[in-house]
């Protein structure tokens, strides 16, 4: 039986739930004399440091030493691309930045020791919003750029829609905060362990600061409790600090950030500003679109202008723009440093063609997923920036069959009866589809490598460069190397990630973890597997090519041989049982100059139906039944990619509907709590949740035919959105309805009140 594709859980499920899996702040057990860190964080948001005078922390019983810049003996800095991250800064440019760390034997002294640095501040002007930050010419990025076609037929077109839409940011929440252990092994080199996607680069920038050479750093990362694009690169800091503490003090040091601190400090996904003009026929088809998009970048420049390129590669979502004018700029704002999240600024691109097109609905008075069908790609069609839409036909199959399943139309029917004789519940229905692009738009970084060992009884340790963040690549990666040898998984043992492994690896981000890692894999692992043909063919009487690898043994002709006697066999023929496995994806590349080419390999797909009930009172709005229709192409663990459906989705409801990210006026994050920033649970869950998978959907070209799952699902929750417009509709007659993003209570009621207002005032 095949092992690929097999519903299995997840191959950490049972340590999950019993708390037996370990995750790097779990390990400070095992580290005798280890040292605790914490942060002296500056009271301002944007502030010349005019003193600084770390010695009385010294006072404080337990405290050990303290960490400025003249520990440093490399370069004190973690920038990953731009080395604008001051570890130590001068010149304070969010509100809480770290300005100094104290070591103490104690979290506690830690803490009391870092309240009695003293610091003084000469406080300067902050820009604290997008707005500000445009006025003030505040940018961290120069100004990209994607055209194609003919943008004035916008001004030519009979209906035209305009208008500015705010999109919020998203706390990660990440049940594991930003955590690092650093210690120096008997050979006096730095060893880490760090809550990272990108262990390489950690290794890089722990490097980078003491001065040394990468081959002196070795970074493990067992697994995380969750990421989310969150330690992309902002788990790096927090390695380096351990690790220079470590460097100074002989001793091992820890790094854990407490909730407030990391929600307080760690960057989010970006705030956005869009201004968009479009122009349609009457019949809802798109002339033309013009977007402007400004993001909230924080105070470095992190991933922002990757981020900024994904948005704006995906404000096409799944319909042809026959004309488009689209620019980004990335502004620089004295907040946290906003970073990689799921999707990487695709959701805010794409959710600015569905708020346009939700609008051009609205005024040709046509159904919004009539509007929405009309503009899908076809086969054949190119994107904004060149690439074939090579499956676009999918688009149109999941939306019908979504349609159909969801029983659409009829609920539409009794959703428009219902509603006509309740006056102060109204419910709502939407349809929205997803289409998202699979690669690093950075080319090079779609590589990925691994090194498989095949042990004398038939067992094996795969290596590889992804990371686990429970979103179950082990496991996907443990059914491939079983798949490929015929073993059950039981006889495969995923190692953790360490850069002693496997070097020069990606983030596992982008959603192509699997993509990456189990190609990989599956390289090394055929790669042994025709070594072991060679083997096998000579016992069974038979041509390598006819040996079989299935059930734990290899056979032909109706003969067998177990396993593990072909791996004795093996070595006792001296041939070598493991390898080294590498991919890069073929056919991408793409021209930042020209904004032309082919940044993704391929584009995963979806579709969602929600339906929502709106409290006209409280402008709340309870999730009454999604049906989702997702296409993973011939799933490697479906278990797994429906809990990556349904996670992505809920996650994307917060973001939506009650995640709501505040700074006060001072610059600070006034939300950084779970008391104050509502996270979505068990009571978001739609009453009804029917989440399909797309059969028949064997990806060409992708590791045993399936598709990445990561991030595009968290997309399907615009349909909750626009289900949320839909009921808001419904208290009026079909006016224009636009909100701000998150649809959180307060601005749907207003939205009810308005349109209600306006049904006042034409006296209808
Ligand atoms: N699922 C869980 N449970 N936890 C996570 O942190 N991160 C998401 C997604 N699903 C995440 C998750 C993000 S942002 C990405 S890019 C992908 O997983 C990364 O993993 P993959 O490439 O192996 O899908
Ligand atoms: N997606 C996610 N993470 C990334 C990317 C991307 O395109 N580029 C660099 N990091
Ligand atoms: Mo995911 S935002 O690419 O880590």
């Amino acid at each position: 039986m095949k092992v690929a594709g097999r519903p299995m859980p997840h191959e950490s499920a049972g340590a999950h739930v019993t708390g037996e899996a370990l995750y790097v702040d779990d390990l400070c057990g095992r580290f005798a004399i280890l040292l605790h860190a914490w942060p002296v964080c500056a009271p301002h948001a944007h502030a010349h440091i005019t003193q600084l005078d770390v010695l009385p922390a010294l006072a404080e019983p337990g405290v050990v030493t303290t960490l400025t810049q003249a520990d440093v003996p490399g370069e004190g800095d973690s920038g990953a691309n731009r080395h604008d991250e001051p570890l130590f800064p001068i010149e304070v440019l969010f509100y809480h930045q770290p300005v100094a760390w104290v070591l103490a034997e104690s979290l506690e002294a830690a803490r009391r020791g870092a309240a009695r640095v003293e610091a003084a501040y000469a406080p300067l002007p902050a820009i604290l919003t997008i707005e500000q930050a445009i006025e003030s010419n505040s940018f961290l990025t120069d100004q990209l750029r994607i055209v194609d076609g003919d943008i004035r037929d916008l001004e030519r077109s009979p209906v035209r829609v305009k208008g500015e839409l705010r999109i919020g940011g998203q706390e990660h929440f990440y049940l594991e905060t930003q955590a690092a252990i650093a210690w120096l092994d008997e050979s006096g080199c730095m060893a880490v362990h760090s809550s990272t996607q990108h262990p390489s680069e950690t290794q890089e920038i722990v490097a980078r600061v003491l001065g040394v050479r990468r081959n002196q750093v070795t970074v493990e990362c067992l697994r995380m409790g969750g990421a989310f694009g969150g330690k992309e690169v902002q788990a790096n800091p927090y390695a380096a600090i351990a690790a220079l503490g470590a460097w100074k003090t002989k001793r091992p040091v820890r790094v854990r950030l407490t909730r407030e601190l990391d929600m307080a400090i760690t960057g989010k996904r970006h705030p956005y500003l869009a201004r968009y003009a479009a122009g349609f026929e009457p019949d809802g088809r798109l002339n033309a679109i013009r977007i402007e998009l400004y993001s909230d970048g924080g105070w470095s420049l992190d991933l922002s202008e990757p981020v900024m390129w994904r948005s704006m590669f995906h404000v096409d979502n799944t319909y042809k723009l026959p004309a488009v004018e689209v620019t980004g700029r990335v502004c620089r704002t004295h907040k946290t440093s906003q970073t990689a999240f799921r999707g990487f600024g695709g959701p805010q691109g794409m959710l600015v063609v569905e708020e346009v097109l939700a609008l051009a609905a609205q005024a040709v008075n046509l159904p919004a997923d009539v509007v929405r069908q009309r503009n899908f790609y076809r086969e054949g069609d190119h994107t904004h920036y060149g690439e074939r839409v090579g499956d676009a036909g999918r688009i149109e199959e999941i939306w019908n069959t979504l349609k159909a399943s969801s029983d659409f139309d009829r609920r539409r029917r009794d959703i428009a009866a219902s509603n006509a004789h309740n006056r102060h519940f109204k419910r709502g229905l939407a349809i929205t589809p997803v289409k998202f692009g699979i690669s690093f738009t950075a080319t090079f970084f779609n590589q990925a490598g691994a090194v498989v060992l095949v042990y004398r009884d038939g067992t094996v340790q795969v290596n590889h460069g992804g990371t686990e963040m429970g979103q179950g690549l082990f496991t996907k990666i443990q059914q491939v190397a079983a798949e490929s040898f015929g073993l059950p998984v039981s006889r495969v043992r995923v190692m953790s990630t360490r850069t002693d492994k496997v070097p020069n690896t990606s983030a596992t981000a982008a959603s192509s973890g699997s993509d990456l890692n189990g190609a990989a894999v599956e390289d090394a692992c055929v790669q042994i597997q025709t070594r072991l043909a060679v083997v096998a063919a000579a016992i069974l009487d038979c041509d390598p090519p006819d040996v079989r690898f299935e059930d734990g043994h290899a056979s032909a002709r109706g003969k067998g041989v177990e396993f593990g006697a072909l791996c004795e066999t093996a070595y006792k023929q001296r041939v070598s049982l493991f390898a080294e496995g590498f991919y890069r994806t073929p056919d991408i590349h793409f021209d930042f100059a020209t904004s032309r080419g082919n940044p993704f390999y391929y584009f995963a797909y979806g579709a969602a139906v929600s339906e929502v009930e709106l409290d006209g009172f409280t402008g709340q709005c309870r999730l009454i039944r999604t049906d989702i229709l997702h296409d993973t192409g011939d799933s490697l663990s479906p278990i797994v990619d429906r809990g990556q459906i349904e996670g992505g989705f809920l996650q994307g409801v917060g973001w939506l509907t009650i995640e709501e990210l505040l700074w006060d006026e001072r610059g600070r994050v006034s939300t950084a709590g779970a008391s104050t920033y509502k996270l979505p649970s068990w009571s978001e869950v739609p009453d009804v949740f029917n989440v399909t998978l797309l059969e028949r959907a064997t990806q060409p070209g992708v590791v045993m035919g399936s598709k990445a799952v990561g991030e595009p699902p968290l997309m399907l929750a615009f349909s909750v959105r626009e289900a949320i417009r839909d009921a808001i509709a419904a208290f009026g007659h079909g006016r224009a309805i636009t909100f701000d993003s998150p649809a959180t209570p307060e601005r749907v009621f207003f939205a009810v009140r308005q349109v209600r207002a306006s049904e006042y005032t034409t006296g209808r």
